[in-house]
């Protein structure tokens, strides 16, 4: 039960969001299990920031991490450190924004053993406009529709079951923003122009809130999804996204570490432990919609999702 000045530093956002929210918070931290031997894990963005040390957590405490980054010569240093650290981590070079890309990573992955759990971090803060080769803004690509791509593809592949959960790492950012398909499907050259990528990220930050309520809703792909946010951690997305931010900030921020925290918490319990309708904060799963006029209504869901069908079903 929280007290009053629990709940008052909370609903600061801003001594919650931090390091001293995250300290706070912790003292009622059980300890996670030294021993995940079994668990299989993939994990995209795993070669920084939090994906690397969800990653490097994981691998120590013997689960078998697949690792999922963009570049190879980047991700090097990091997948020799995890495979030193643990021999069964493997790495896979994956764009997460690029469906031809994700089509080919089901092909590369082992095919002997389920994938359990699925932590969707890769995720960035776009300085400028750009699209991927599907003619997709980056943003959507990334957090929407190359997450889903790849989910549609690993069930398709078998590779995942009821037993799988999949963690869409958010951001408390797309607490500010309303589901809008109208501002993250635009693909007129007005928004090209005038393109804002701490909008785009908030808008398809909030997108990942709602597509983990329609996958539960729906039974799609047959896993179980839970939703998170970090809280503010100091990364190098942060620092080279938000550099003004990151300056002001510099002294509270979370290390990526206990940014990554929740995200192992989930990946380390049993479905059954976890509830899914909201957003994982802090090992505590906390209400997605904290501003007033922000929750969508059902048709904006339905539209959403058959928006994504289409995109899906386009590219094959
Ligand atoms: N740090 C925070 O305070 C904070 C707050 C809220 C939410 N988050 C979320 O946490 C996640 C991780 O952020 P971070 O702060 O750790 O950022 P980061 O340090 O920039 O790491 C991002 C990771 O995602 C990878 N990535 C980006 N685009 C990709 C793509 N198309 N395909 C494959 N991998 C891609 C990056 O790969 P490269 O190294 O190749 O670029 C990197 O490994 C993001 O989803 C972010 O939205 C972070």
């Amino acid at each position: 039960m929280r007290n009053i000045k629990d709940f008052l530093l909370d609903t600061s956002i801003y001594f919650s969001f931090d390091q001293s929210g995250f300290l706070r918070h912790a003292k009622s931290f059980e300890e996670i299990p030294q021993d995940l031997s079994g668990l299989n894990a993939l994990i995209t963005g795993a070669n920084a920031g939090i994906g690397y040390e969800t990653a490097k957590s994981l691998a120590m405490r013997n689960a078998r991490v697949m690792m999922l980054c963009r570049n190879k010569e980047k991700s090097e240093e990091a997948y020799q450190t995890l495979k030193n650290i643990n021999p069964l981590t493997q790495r896979y070079i994956v764009d997460m924004s690029d469906l031809d890309s994700i089509a080919q990573l089901s092909i590369e992955l082992p095919t002997s053993e389920k994938i359990h759990c699925i932590i969707q971090n890769a995720g960035l803060m776009p300085q400028q406009y750009a699209q991927n080769k599907q003619g997709l803004e980056t943003c959507l690509a990334t957090h929407i529709i190359g997450p889903i791509a790849l989910l549609k593809k690993l069930h398709k592949d078998q590779r995942i079951d009821q037993h799988t959960k999949n963690i869409f790492v958010s951001s408390g950012g797309g607490y500010t923003k309303k589901l809008d398909c109208a501002a993250m499907f635009d693909y007129s050259e007005e928004r090209r122009e005038k393109y804002d990528g701490m909008q785009a990220y908030a808008y398809t930050k909030r997108a990942q809130m709602v597509l983990n309520r329609i996958i539960n809703e729906k039974a799609l792909f047959d896993v179980r999804s839970y939703c998170m946010h970090p809280g503010w951690a100091s990364t190098d997305g942060v620092k080279n996204a938000m550099p003004q931010f990151f300056d002001f900030t510099q002294q509270r921020l979370r290390t990526p570490a206990q940014g990554a925290d929740t995200v192992i918490y989930l990946a380390s319990r049993y479905q059954e432990d976890l509830d899914t309708d909201g957003i994982w904060f802090d090992r505590v799963l906390r209400n997605d919609y904290l501003l007033w006029g922000t929750k969508e209504t059902q048709a904006q869901r339905e539209e959403f999702f058959l928006r994504i069908e289409e995109i899906l079903n386009t590219n094959g």
